[in-house]
């Protein structure tokens, strides 16, 4: 087959990766649970402590949405986004706080944070308990194996009697449920659902499982930085939104107005080419 190396239509860019995270940097994140990065002030201007300082909470390990650099900073397209847009607003960000994806809504929910920037797909499921902004970004989900490897599947069919892994709690745990488990194409015990998705691709790469069901953006970076490649895409149609309590309309307002304010300036394109390349249009 081709060399997967001279994949020049990857979205995702190297001198992203250059400069915010350096070879081999997506490794060593987890067990973040709970822990806390103090941003300096970044975001909003202010100094954080005001009436309107807000709290950001997000899972690493889901590049480039967010990251560690070489540094251990958390760094991301979800990182400066969400800061650009609260810089618009009368808000001001004060943290970053990083949690598994699956404990964000319930952090939400109990105000250790204010808002989720975790490259959260909007659900119907999801909206029962939290309120999102605007969409700010479109994926599907991809299907990653090993490069090079025997194993080339075509379908989620194709999946059957191999040993699959996803993120606990995110869309493409619910693919792997929903279109293999519940229907019982996938045995459970074939089904890995892993605290982060860098545990995940690194099992794949050592053999442990065969394929990794994530959002199609993340799968691409990972196939630009490790031994794997994307294998088929399964149309899902998501569109991430920043999480808000369901009560906090003068938030989600403020940052709906600050999303269109960094779109009309420019800003989003800056940040999106700075992330997934530029593709100048
Ligand atoms: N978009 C997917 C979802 O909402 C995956 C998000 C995972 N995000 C993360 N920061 N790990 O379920």
């Amino acid at each position: 087959m081709g060399n997967a190396q001279s994949n020049r239509r990857s979205p995702v860019s190297r001198r992203a990766y250059l400069k915010a995270a350096g070879a081999g940097s997506l490794v060593g994140i987890a067990g973040l649970a709970g822990c806390t990065v103090d941003t300096n002030g970044g975001g909003g201007g202010g100094d954080g402590d005001g009436e309107n300082a807000i709290i950001a909470g997000t899972a690493p390990g889901f590049p480039p949405f967010e990251l560690k650099n070489e540094q251990g900073e958390l760094v991301g397209f979800d990182i400066d986004l969400l800061e650009a847009v609260v810089a618009e607003t009368d808000y001001s960000l004060s943290e970053w706080r990083e949690f598994e994806f699956d404990s964000l809504i319930t952090a939400l929910q109990n105000d250790r944070i204010d808002v989720i920037a975790a490259a959260m797909t909007i659900t119907p499921d999801r909206r029962q308990t939290i309120s999102f902004t605007d969409p700010y970004y479109n994926a599907d989900q991809s299907v990653l194996v090993r490069r090079g490897g025997d194993f080339q599947p075509e379908s989620l069919d194709d999946l059957s009697g191999r040993r699959v892994g996803a993120q606990e709690g995110t869309t493409g745990d619910g693919v792997v449920q929903d279109r293999l488990v519940d229907p019982g194409k996938l045995d459970a015990a074939d089904y890995n659902a892993y605290g982060n998705y860098v545990l995940a691709v690194e099992d794949l790469e050592n053999g442990n499982i065969d394929a990794v069901v994530l959002d199609r953006p993340v799968a691409e970076t990972f196939a630009q930085e490790r031994d794997v490649e994307v294998a088929f895409t399964v149309k899902t149609g998501e569109r991430y939104g920043f999480g808000v309590r369901q009560n906090d309309d003068s938030l989600r307002t403020a940052l709906n107005d600050g999303l269109q304010a960094v779109r009309e300036s420019g800003r989003y394109e800056e940040i999106r080419n700075e992330w997934f390349g530029g593709s100048p249009s």
